[in-house]
């Protein structure tokens, strides 16, 4: 297979056009704070902010989960494109035509491919639902109250009680077997050494997922009876990740009405739009991801949650209201009565009902309170002590106004002085904000420290010495080019000793020999976004370095082993020295 190439140059002027700020804005929340910017990380799971963004060097990285890279690695990671597609992306967004030739879209290719056979079978099934021969699933769907004109709009559909009938029908249009096993239409089996395809949804009601521009990314088959398991779902393919989509997003979204309710199943989000909440979505089975909670922070300002109120439910509904706190949404979260879901509440009681019940949510607050209240019993004074620290320990994370609220009410229903309430709060949130700094301290150690674990590099333990030898080289040679001919005669890539910085000298060294400047985005496309957190975080040791030529002859002196390593080394500090090294430099800035 041909190596994608697209012109480096285009790559550079690229950079130099889009605005990683505003890109990356779109998808994180981000407050400046000097030179730089922050957020809460959308690639892990987190309540303060360790994600930072650099303008300066068009790049960002995470101290909390190490994730880094230049605009066009972030743009690949939180779409899920490859490599050509997010440069293609970017470029939109700058205004760039793509170069005409030299690169190589074959995935782009295999990815519509199975965005077509997706659509086309879509069809498939839902002509089946429509077949009298299939009535029984058609029925299923008009017993669970769902109308013709509900059923025509979200497409749904029936797989056939068969193992052959997708497949035969998808052959007859010109898609071969293969191509359905990489859209997760057809398994794949080997037995007694011959290979056999079958289809994978059989008799199943089917519920296509279809993203914001209309393609079916995905399915889900539910059975008709009580037979386990009740639903199987397309896995991962090319044009879809677990967890990265929102069932109904496409209708929602054309809802206006910034506001979106979130439910957990299928059935639930059909039933509330055929009822008139057209604002309905649902994750897609998994519990909701910082991917999915920023999707929906594009199209509303407000997400109310109705998960069930069972056990399971509540607990998710925790989750949720976390993963969905980072995106600065205003939440509010529903407790199901009359009902164990959305569906079911519609169904015996009428839309009313339901609507009764959104007007009744609580907010965040709200809610976290209610849960705790729950927990205590109230009338012992153990027990309103219990529940005052856990209330006033929920306090310590909002604003004053809230505070003062709450205050007053708890004050009023526990007979405390409101001024105790209000001085409890002041104390836990000075005790949050001392854990917060301690946090954010440790995360930046361990960035620093020598014992730093490197997913990328297996090696780097083992090579301490050398590996921090390596990486400061290659750090300081992203920073001051004008090194590199110094000091090029006295390294050969031959020198390195772990496989992954070698790897990284080699593409760097690449770069400086044709004359190009040695920006992150130039690595985007040798190395995976999960390779780029490492190449990303030695773009950013360069801060802490001495940054002279000097310091680069003593690692290269530490990797040939010639002169014993004097105490300029950086690479032989103990952790304590260069942290201390590390706040000098900070100072100074
Ligand atoms: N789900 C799944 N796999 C399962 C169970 C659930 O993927 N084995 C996902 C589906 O997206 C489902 C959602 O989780 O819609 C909620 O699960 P549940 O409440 O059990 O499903 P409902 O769609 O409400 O099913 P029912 O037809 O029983 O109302
Ligand atoms: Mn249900």
């Amino acid at each position: 297979m041909s190596v994608t190439a697209i012109n480096e140059r285009f790559i550079h002027e690229l950079q130099e056009k889009v605005d990683i700020e505003e890109v990356i804005s779109s998808h994180v929340n981000l407050k400046r704070r000097g030179k730089t910017l922050t957020g809460l990380c959308p690639f892990h799971n987190e309540k303060t902010p360790s994600f930072t963004v650099y303008p300066d060097t068009r790049s960002f990285y995470c101290f909390g989960c190490g994730a880094g890279g230049d605009v066009i690695t972030f743009i690949r990671r939180i779409e899920n494109l490859d490599y050509v597609e997010a440069v293609k992306s970017v470029a939109q967004m700058a205004g760039m035509p793509m170069p005409e030739d030299g690169y190589d879209d074959t995935l782009s290719k295999k990815r519509m491919r199975i965005l077509a056979a997706n659509r086309e079978a879509a069809r498939f099934f839902n002509a089946c639902l429509t077949d009298p021969k299939n009535r029984e699933a058609y029925d299923y769907f008009i017993k669970r109250g769902l109308s013709p004109n509900t059923i025509t709009k979200f497409g749904l559909g029936y797989a056939p009680d068969d193992w052959r009938q997708l497949i035969n029908y998808m052959k007859s249009k010109g898609y071969s077997e293969q191509e359905l096993v990489f859209a997760d239409l057809a398994i794949r089996s080997e037995k007694n050494g011959k290979t056999n395809y079958y289809d994978k949804y059989r008799n199943r009601v089917i519920f296509p997922i279809i993203d914001l521009r209309g393609n079916v990314v995905a399915f889900g088959g539910r059975v008709l009876d009580d037979s386990k398991p009740k639903y199987i779902n397309t896995g991962d393919t090319l044009v879809y990740k677990k967890g990265s989509g929102v069932f109904a997003l496409n209708f929602a979204k054309n809802a206006n009405d910034n506001k979106l309710i979130l439910v957990e199943g299928y059935m639930d989000v059909i039933a509330l739009h055929q009822a008139g909440f057209g604002n309905a979505v649902a994750g897609l089975g998994t519990a909701f991801t910082p991917e999915q909670a920023n999707l929906l922070s594009r199209y509303a300002e407000e997400v109310i949650i109705c998960y069930d109120n069972d056990g399971a439910g509540r607990e998710a509904t925790k989750k949720a209201l976390n993963v969905l706190g980072r995106t600065g949404l205003k939440l509010r979260v529903v407790t199901m009565s009359g009902g164990k879901d959305a569906d079911e509440i519609i169904r015996t009681h009428g839309k009313e009902r339901f609507a009764a019940l959104l007007n009744e949510s609580a907010n965040k607050t709200e809610y976290r309170i209610l849960q705790e209240r729950e927990k205590y019993n109230l009338l012992t004074d153990d027990g309103k002590l219990k529940f005052l620290l856990a209330a006033t320990q929920i306090l310590a994370e909002c604003g004053e106004i809230e505070c003062d609220i709450y205050a007053t009410r708890l004050s009023n229903e526990l007979g405390v002085n409101t001024e105790s309430i209000k001085a409890q709060i002041k104390s836990a949130r000075s005790k949050l904000r001392r854990s917060d700094d301690e946090r954010r301290r440790r995360e930046q150690e361990t960035m620093l420290s020598k014992s730093f674990e490197d997913k990328n590099n297996p090696e780097r333990q083992a090579n301490l010495r050398a590996a921090r030898a390596e990486e400061t080289l290659i750090s300081s040679l992203m920073r001051n080019p004008d090194f590199y001919n110094k000091i090029k005669d006295d390294l050969s890539p031959g020198d390195f000793v772990t496989a992954f910085n070698k790897r990284v000298y080699e593409c760097l060294a690449d770069k400086l020999e044709s004359g190009l400047d040695p920006e992150l985005s130039l690595f985007a496309k040798d190395f995976s976004p999960e390779e780029m957190d490492s190449v990303t975080r030695m773009f950013h040791i360069s801060k802490n370095l001495n940054n002279t030529v000097k310091e680069c002859e003593d690692c290269i002196a530490v990797l040939k082993e010639k002169n014993a390593p004097v105490v300029s080394d950086v690479a032989s500090v103990s952790d304590e020295e260069f942290l201390e090294l590390f706040k000098k430099k900070q100072n100074r800035m």
